[in-house]
């Protein structure tokens, strides 16, 4: 049976290498577009995006995570992921669920997509999380998920195929 959002799926992996080439504003606008549809816990819409374009901003981006944050140097775009805290109990998963939907909706325009987690790591001298708030100016009530690079695809990556996945951990009526 066609399954278009399983190639899709499928197809997408972590691209960490990107070239100069720019990501068009509108594809950009696309993919935040679909974040948004991201289903939510209670329907609050608790999730917000900063993307940051401006190539400094991104080299003190990478730096508000002390080991593996450069990674994100050389990204056309980084999205930083937060949620709202103040109906707070599932931050991590509705932040979760819309950067899955990011990272499926960069591939479908063909865009090298990676998260880097954030949350619990370090900065420079203090966390992740507090040294983000600090450079993009968010208010109090907020916490960072993660940082999502975006860049025109420098590495040639395989998609998975069915024979990758377990069909054997999809379990029916009972373990
Ligand atoms: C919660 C989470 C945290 C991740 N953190 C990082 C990270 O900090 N740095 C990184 O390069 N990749 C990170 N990744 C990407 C994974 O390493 C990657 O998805 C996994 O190795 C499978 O490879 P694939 O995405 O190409 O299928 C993360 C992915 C998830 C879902």
């Amino acid at each position: 049976m066609e399954n278009k959002l399983f190639e899709l799926a499928a197809r997408r992996r972590s691209i960490r290498k990107y070239t100069k080439e720019p990501i068009r504003d509108e594809i950009l606008t696309e993919i935040m577009k679909v974040a948004l549809a991201a289903p939510c816990s209670f329907g609050h819409r608790p999730v917000e995006f900063v993307v940051v374009r401006d190539k400094q901003a991104i080299r003190e981006l990478a730096a508000c995570k002390r080991l593996g944050g450069s990674q994100i140097i050389g990204a056309d775009a980084v999205i930083v992921t937060m949620v709202k805290l103040d109906r707070g109990e599932f931050w991590i998963e509705d932040g979760a669920i819309a950067s899955a939907y990011i990272l499926l909706a960069a591939e479908q325009y063909d865009v090298g997509a990676c998260w880097v987690h954030i949350r619990n790591r370090a900065g420079q001298q203090a966390s992740s999380d507090e040294e983000i708030r600090g450079l993009l100016g968010v208010p109090e009530g907020y916490a960072m998920l993660n940082l999502i690079a975006l860049g025109s695809k420098g590495e040639d990556k395989k998609g998975y195929s069915e024979a990758d996945f377990d069909f054997g951990k999809v379990h029916y009526e009972s373990f």
